[in-house]
């Protein structure tokens, strides 16, 4: 628990610092890092793009897979998690575009889009640091609440809920967002070696106390992270008033 969003960014990101360092990356032995979009984690790259700067932390070695996409929501729309990635991490560091892996949600073939997406996370031998967030209803990446807690990459239709709260960055118009989106899976989150995840603010503190003091269940699918051998949640204070 950190007092504030700054402290909870600046923890996240020496963690990230620390592990990529230790793992000391070569090009024959990339470290694989799991990425997520959302507010939650801008303080994070914020800080880990100018460790970069300093020469503190380098990405040239280092493979990302993000969590999950809109589908149907053009790759150059302000919004898409692909311009959010370049706006907020990817143009501020020197990870190299073909080490950059987030989904197609334009894919012809949908499914053969996740199928492939799952398939090149083995080949790089797996994922070593998943990094996300939450939403208010406790979904980790798109994972709805419902969501089976083994499942992998496929294409998931948000609830009313997330269209709702996400509808922030589309003009407060929920006609506007997606309603459906391609995410890795429960499953593949905790098929990562290691899981991070971040929480701040009052309106997370509902999906906190359920993921940390309910019982394991796919309603809140971020409480599966207490099956976990080295999940991590990162929380500033105000994510737990109800702790
Ligand atoms: C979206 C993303 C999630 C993210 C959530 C919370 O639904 N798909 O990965 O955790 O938003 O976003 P925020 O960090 O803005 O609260």
């Amino acid at each position: 628990i950190e007092k504030d969003y700054d402290q909870l960014s600046k923890w996240a990101a020496e963690h990230v610092i620390e592990r990529i360092n230790k793992f000391n990356p070569t090009p024959d032995h990339k470290f694989v890092l799991g990425l997520p979009t959302g507010s939650s984690p801008i303080g994070m790259y914020r800080a880990l793009a100018e460790a970069c700067k300093e020469g503190r932390v380098s990405f040239k070695n280092v493979l990302t897979f993000n969590m999950d996409e809109y589908v149907g929501l053009p790759e150059s729309h302000p919004e898409s998690y692909h311009s959010f990635m370049a706006k907020n991490f990817f143009d501020h560091v020197d990870c190299p575009k073909e080490n950059i892996h987030i989904l197609n949600g334009n894919a012809e073939d949908l499914e053969a889009e996740c199928a492939h997406y799952e398939q090149m996370i083995e080949e790089a031998g797996g994922i070593d640091l998943f990094i996300g967030g939450i939403g208010p209803d406790g979904h980790i990446a798109f994972n709805e609440p419902g969501s089976s807690l083994t499942s992998r990459t496929r294409q998931k239709t948000l609830t009313t809920d997330t269209i709702v709260a996400n509808s922030r960055f589309f003009d407060n118009d929920v006609n506007k967002v997606p309603t459906t989106a391609l995410t890795v899976g429960v499953g593949t989150v905790m098929s990562a070696r290691e899981v991070m995840i971040l929480v701040n603010g009052h309106n997370k503190t509902r999906a906190l106390q359920a993921a940390v003091e309910g019982p394991v269940t796919q309603m809140w699918t971020i409480s599966v992270l207490q099956l976990h051998q080295h999940g991590i949640i990162v929380a500033d204070e105000a994510a737990t008033d109800e702790l």
